[in-house]
């Protein structure tokens, strides 16, 4: 396992983030909804960044992985969303890949009643793009490598790293101790 960022990098990445965010939103309300399961551990260090009259909510979104590093079907459920009727929404998310998940939340976000939405996310993987939206606040800017921690799974393991840290194909065999099933991750 090899450390891509520290904890320290991460803090200073998630300070300027929301430095960008207050100096864009002001003291305006703002609904941020986080992208279960990856989002938990970003959102918890967003929000006590962030100032002013905030709401929060959550979304779910997974794309079936199972022990592999690349992206298949995506599914969503937005039951958990609160009323978004007239609120500008920050859709927070761990990591832009191919960039598929978040334009279709944000293309749900709006049906849902949001006047604007806004997209932060922790992890960029620029050469994956496959979609033309671009995140409006992007922590880092990573190399076309799975990385897992700080919120980030692989198979369901490795989200309590406090830092980002590359996979090696030895320890995606480790991963949650289930070495091939096949299952859904976020
Ligand atoms: P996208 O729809 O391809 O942008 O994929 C976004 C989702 O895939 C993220 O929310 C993550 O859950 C997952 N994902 C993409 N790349 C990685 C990675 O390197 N490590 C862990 N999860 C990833
Ligand atoms: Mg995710």
């Amino acid at each position: 396992m090899k450390r891509l960022l520290s904890r320290d990098e991460l803090a200073a990445g998630i300070d300027r983030l929301a430095a960008e965010v207050r100096g864009d939103c002001g003291d305006k309300p703002l609904t941020v909804i986080g992208v279960l399961t990856g989002s938990i551990v970003l959102m918890a260090d967003l929000l006590r960044r962030l100032e002013g009259p905030i709401e929060v909510g959550m979304v779910w979104a997974s794309s079936y992985r199972g022990t592999a590093t690349r992206p298949g079907r995506l599914d969503l459920r937005l039951d958990l969303l609160p009323d978004l009727t007239g609120r500008d929404v920050l859709l927070v998310d761990d990591i832009f890949d191919t960039g598929r998940t978040l334009e279709a939340l944000v293309a749900s976000l709006h049906q849902h009643g949001a006047v604007s939405v806004r997209t932060l996310v922790l992890l960029r993987k620029p050469t994956r793009t496959e979609v033309v939206m671009n995140p409006d606040y992007v922590g880092f800017d990573i190399p076309d490598a799975f990385v897992v921690g700080y919120g980030l799974d692989h198979d369901g393991a490795w989200r309590n790293l406090p830092e980002i840290c590359i996979l090696d194909p030895a320890d995606a065999e480790g991963s949650a101790g289930r070495p091939s099933a096949a299952q859904t991750t976020d």
